[in-house]
């Protein structure tokens, strides 16, 4: 940690940083600490540290894991689901167009919906979309038990859970194997005029197919907080499409408030030789 000796920006002794706390730094920034001891993200995802080629291969990475976090995401899923399923995306826009186009309501526990993903933030959401009388199934890398969540594992478990709902929402990390998940393929699984609500990371999402499934009718609408490029480009033709919804990567924002108690409880178990909290597997990529 650069500490009173060694804060200035430009000038530290490499040598007296023991724990590196950070976002997502330039690549490069975390080579050459010979005294390095522990990585601290400050972020849920790691894909970016991870894509880092000089990120040191022997020094423990440690993610942020928050349940103010997994709420905040959990209020974002829900706000994006009960929009979806009440049409008030589609009223937005007919306001706009002062359209009077009342539609039909269905009941919530008439939207089937699916989590992928069911770690943190994941399992924060399906219980938030229980409680809220959502039919839920989720979908993780190993199988996993969740109260009132109909759950299932690797490939056929996630072409049964893309084909059983109404909307998805994404809440997988980015690695090799998730990398382009949502694609021609996997929307041709989904039901015809279902929902996509994506949360996670932007490279999860082929952008020509989503545009290609919501011009077919294949899809009706896209939620989307993460993107391939952020900030998004002006001329991006999600900003103006009608069936994509925008939001700026904000789904579920690192609150220094909680996240400070986080990183205290990890600095301070290194220095007493204790065991770290939410260790990053380098082999699975999260
Ligand atoms: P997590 O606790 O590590 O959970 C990841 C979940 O994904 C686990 O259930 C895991 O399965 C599953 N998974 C991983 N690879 C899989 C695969 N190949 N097939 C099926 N399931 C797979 O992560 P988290 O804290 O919930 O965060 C998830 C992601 O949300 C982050 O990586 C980040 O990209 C994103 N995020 C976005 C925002 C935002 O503001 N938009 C904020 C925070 C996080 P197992 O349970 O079997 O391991
Ligand atoms: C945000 O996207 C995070 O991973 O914390």
């Amino acid at each position: 940690m650069l500490d009173a000796r060694t804060r200035t920006a430009d000038a530290f002794d490499p040598a007296t940083v023991d724990v590196a706390i950070v976002a997502n730094p330039p690549g490069g920034s975390l080579a050459g600490l010979p005294n390095l001891k522990l990585v601290q993200s400050l972020w849920a995802g790691v894909d970016r540290l991870l894509a880092d080629p000089t990120l040191p291969g022997d020094v423990p990475l440690a993610r942020m894991v928050d349940p103010m976090m997994n709420d905040a995401m959990a209020q974002t899923a829900l706000w994006a689901v009960l929009s979806l399923h009440r049409a008030f995306f589609a009223y937005a826009l007919h306001q706009r167009e002062h359209q009077w186009q009342p539609h039909a309501q269905r009941r919530a526990d008439e939207v089937p919906v699916a989590v992928l993903g069911l770690g943190q933030m994941g399992t924060a959401v399906a219980q938030r979309l229980v409680v809220n009388g959502y039919p839920v199934a989720g979908w993780s890398a190993r199988p996993r038990s969740l109260p009132g969540v109909a759950t299932h594992s690797g490939d056929e478990g996630l072409t049964r859970v893309l084909a059983g709902a109404q909307i998805v929402v994404n809440l997988l990390p980015l690695t090799p194997a998730t990398q382009g998940l949502f694609n021609a393929s996997t929307f041709a699984c989904m039901r015809r005029g279902a929902s996509l609500v994506n949360l996670a990371r932007g490279g999860h999402v082929v952008e020509s197919d989503l545009l290609a499934a919501l011009g077919s009718g294949g899809l009706q609408h896209a939620v989307l907080d993460v993107f391939c490029v952020e900030p998004l480009p002006p001329d991006h033709p999600f900003w103006s499409h009608p069936q994509i919804t925008v939001l700026p990567h904000v789904a579920a924002l690192t609150d220094p408030r909680s996240a400070a108690e986080v990183v205290a409880r990890n600095v301070r178990a290194l220095r007493d030789g204790r065991p770290i909290e939410h260790l990053v597997d380098r082999a699975r990529g999260y």
